[in-house]
């Protein structure tokens, strides 16, 4: 039976230390000349803009021995031009595996329902999974350990706040999440999150005091106030996050050692700063870096058979 990438929620805790060591063994280039897509074609279906995603798939496409096609938001206008089952359903005639960036996270669903060849959700308005797996290899990568951690997330409840939650609550990693009122995570994902939490003894919280999330942590992560689809919100969000931004009198609240990750792109001078940004608790070209290797574990794990 063919495996999709949708949610890191659909994953075991086992699953996701797998794919974890995958991704070192990739990195460290333990394994030789891994072309488990050799003689295979994978296409990009992007409704939004991409510079990691995009760049990190087609050369991990390419590393990995196969072909890729890049399909702008210009060419197969999912669900406008034809409906989603449509396009999996032809798109499966010629491809081995599609890579979906989308507005609704239903369309990556649907490509999944609808076809029988891997989905793999790059990025949906709901959840970013192939980043917060890349963000907890990064963290991994970084302290030697996953245990007695604590991320300090402080901005917009998104999707890469949500899939960053779900995969730290399944870790067993403890996480503090500071949101504005009014942009906190989504209920079933806070549910979801509280279930996985219980299992793996991860402690979560949630608040409006980016203070209190930031105290002691070893991570502080933040995303863009405003995420692709809300640019007509900008005006009242940039007004509403202006407590929320990541700098320097925030980090001195966290751990000494602690790093600053942020999935990018980011909008310096609005969730953090440049000294932030640049500043030697910086990992974020560390983290984007590994978005590469992830990703060719994920696919090696959807394709191996
Ligand atoms: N972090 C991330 O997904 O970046 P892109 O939007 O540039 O792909
Ligand atoms: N939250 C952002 C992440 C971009 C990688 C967005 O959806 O635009």
């Amino acid at each position: 039976m063919k495996k999709d990438f949708l949610a890191l929620q659909d994953f075991s805790k086992e699953e996701l230390l797998y794919l974890l060591e995958l991704t070192e063994k990739l990195k460290k280039k333990k394994i030789k000349n891994p072309q488990v897509l050799k003689g295979k074609s994978i296409g990009l279906v992007f409704q939004k803009s991409s510079n990691r995603t995009r760049v990190s798939f087609e050369v991990g496409i390419h590393q990995l021995g196969g072909n890729c096609i890049y399909l702008g938001p210009k060419e197969i206008k999912l669900g406008v031009r034809e409906a989603v089952s449509d396009v999996g359903k032809t798109l499966e005639r010629y491809l081995n595996g599609v890579v979906a960036r989308t507005y609704s996270h239903q369309y990556v669903v649907d490509l999944a329902k609808y076809t029988r060849i891997p989905i793999i959700n790059g990025l949906s308005d709901l959840t970013h999974p192939c980043q917060a797996l890349t963000d907890i290899f990064s963290i991994k990568e970084k302290f030697g350990t996953l245990k007695n951690i604590t991320v300090a997330y402080v901005g917009d409840g998104n999707n890469v706040c949500n899939s960053l939650l779900i995969g730290c609550s399944k870790l067993g990693i403890d996480m503090n999440i500071a949101t504005p009122q009014g942009y906190e995570v989504i209920a079933p994902i806070i549910e979801n999150a509280k279930t996985n939490a219980k299992k793996s003894g991860a402690k979560l919280i949630f608040t409006q005091s980016p203070q209190e999330a930031v105290k002691n942590a070893h991570v502080i992560y933040t995303d863009t106030w405003v995420s692709m689809g809300q640019e007509t919100e900008s005006e009242k969000r940039l007004n509403d996050f202006k407590d929320f931004q990541v700098n320097q009198e925030l980090t001195r609240l966290a751990k000494k050692d602690f790093i600053f990750m942020h999935c990018l792109p980011a909008h310096r001078g609005q969730e953090v700063t440049d000294d932030i940004m640049d500043g030697k608790n910086s990992i974020i070209f560390d983290q984007a870096e590994n978005r590469l290797h992830t990703q060719k574990a994920i696919m090696t794990f959807l394709f191996k058979g």
